[in-house]
């Protein structure tokens, strides 16, 4: 195996001096054989690794060491990569636990107790055998296959650390990998445990998911094995069809990761597939048949913005300007399709443009994206409509600049104009003149919009002082 970072011979040097066993070991040598980048290296060593990590990090140039003392395992950088140190275990991989391992074990103990076989991989950095892989488990194999698997039987691995059932749903979905049976029912099998990990952990892994190329493939996993109604049953509550007089309506579960799946086609930005992953979110609570209309889900963006609120407190996601713009574009997302059935008027166009400000364009990713009909002819016509829409977009921003709308006249200078103190008419006047700058009866523009304020408060009574 070809080892390019130049620690690997300065550690391989340090442990024949020092008569150590020395590995490079998990991720790392993973990503090395599937040719993806990493950003750190683990070591595991036969022994202290802390001491192994001062000596080499004193070596080095006096490089500042980071140690665990409890866990039994320090970290330096160098040369753009984290380098981190463990001494092999016989117990459980247990970094996340407060209780201290002190069992020494063999490098075969460090591998079995890993998550996976492709994580298990080891590569020598012994003088006699540098380079060489140790794959006790098939880890290549699987590798090669695009298996998942746990070394041990999946009962240990998963209650070691039940994080591990959402990390093989993250790594089948970020690789394209298949999860194998055994551990798949392992999974299903131990799915309540995962009530015991924080809701952070969860959600760094989910994100992980919604990073991957096609999150759909994850989410589907997440479904199938029943982890996702253990963490988020708001997602599973939108699975299935009714039918009510042979009227049935679409599977709001798919119809949702066929959107997520498009906007993730042609954006990378995380909380642009949470908008999409939530859009419809409320559908389930607003549903409602209504004989001679059918399937109605009325104000399920409104109360879709308003869920958003609960879900990213109770999932401990940000509570932020993110959460806020996937807010914006749950609440807004129907208003582009709604806008390209009608005839498209400037006027309605500024009023989106107004409502979306800066996230315009990521509305319109998500209304477009939103259309899954099976119907060629209807998508047709809506994908036309939506250049129609775009193109308005762009002239009326073009002549209006209503994208970061500003009051071309403030409350200040109405007040000083009129000789008012602050009050109700003020807030009128405002809005008057915005109003009539949204419906094109002026320009954006401070000299019309000064007129335009003159008129308004001598209908409402208000003389010039
Ligand atoms: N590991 C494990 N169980 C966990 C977490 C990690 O067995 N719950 C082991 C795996 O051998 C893994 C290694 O520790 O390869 C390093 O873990 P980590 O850095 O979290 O993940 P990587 O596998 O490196 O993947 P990524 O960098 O994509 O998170």
């Amino acid at each position: 195996m070809q080892l390019t970072h130049p620690i690997f011979k300065v550690l391989s040097e340090i442990a024949t001096a020092k008569g150590l066993e020395i590995y490079v070991i998990g991720g790392y040598v993973r990503d090395l054989i599937l040719r993806r980048p990493s950003k750190d290296i683990d070591i595991v060593v036969l022994g202290s690794g802390i001491e192994l990590a001062e000596t080499a990090a004193k070596q080095l140039g006096n490089l500042n060491v980071s140690v665990f003392k409890n866990f039994g395992t320090a970290m330096f950088r160098y040369k753009g990569m984290e380098i981190e140190f463990v001494g092999a275990r016989k117990e459980s991989y247990q970094r996340d636990s407060r209780k201290p391992i002190v069992e020494e074990g063999t490098v075969d103990d460090d591998q079995k107790r890993r998550d996976f076989t492709i994580n298990a991989l080891a590569i020598s950095l012994n003088q006699e055998t540098y380079g060489q892989l140790v794959d006790p488990f098939g880890g290549m194999q699987d590798l090669k296959d695009g298996i998942l698997r746990t070394p041990l039987d999946p009962v240990i691995t998963f209650s070691d650390d039940p994080l591990r059932m959402m990390r093989a749903v993250r790594f089948a979905s970020q690789l394209n990998f298949t999860i194998e049976a055994i551990t798949f029912e392992g999974i299903i099998a131990n799915k309540e445990r995962l009530k015991i990990v924080s809701k952070e952990r969860i959600m760094d892994e989910f994100n992980k998911i919604m990073a991957s190329p096609r999150p759909s493939v994850g989410l589907k996993l997440l479904e199938q094995t029943g982890l996702l109604d253990v963490f988020f049953p708001e997602l599973t509550a939108l699975k299935g069809v009714e039918s009510v007089d042979g009227i049935g309506h679409k599977d709001n579960f798919y119809h949702t990761l066929t959107v997520l799946d498009s906007v993730s086609r042609v954006s990378d930005d995380l909380w642009l597939r949470w908008a999409a992953l939530l859009h419809d979110i409320a559908k389930p609570v607003t549903k409602k048949f209504i004989p001679g209309q059918g399937w109605t889900f009325y104000g399920h963006n409104h109360v879709g913005e308003r869920m958003v609120g609960k879900l990213f407190n109770r999932l401990k996601l940000p509570q932020n300007e993110k959460m806020k713009y996937v807010q914006k574009l749950v609440s807004l997302h129907m208003r582009p399709i709604v806008l390209s059935e009608e005839i498209v008027t400037d006027s309605a166009v500024r009023r989106l443009l107004f409502d979306a400000g800066d996230d315009i364009d990521d509305l319109m990713t998500l209304a477009e994206a939103d259309i899954t009909s099976k119907n060629e002819v209807k998508v047709r016509r809506f994908m036309q409509n939506f250049q129609i829409v775009r193109q308005k977009l762009k002239e009326v921003e073009e002549k209006d600049a209503i994208r970061n709308f500003q009051p071309p006249v403030s409350g200040e200078e109405i007040m000083e104009t009129f000789n008012l103190p602050p009050c109700k008419a003020i807030g009128d006047i405002k809005n008057a003149i915005k109003e009539a700058i949204l419906e094109g009866i002026i320009g954006n523009d401070p000299t019309e919009a000064r007129e335009y304020m003159f008129k308004v408060a001598a209908e409402l009574g208000i003389q010039k002082q």
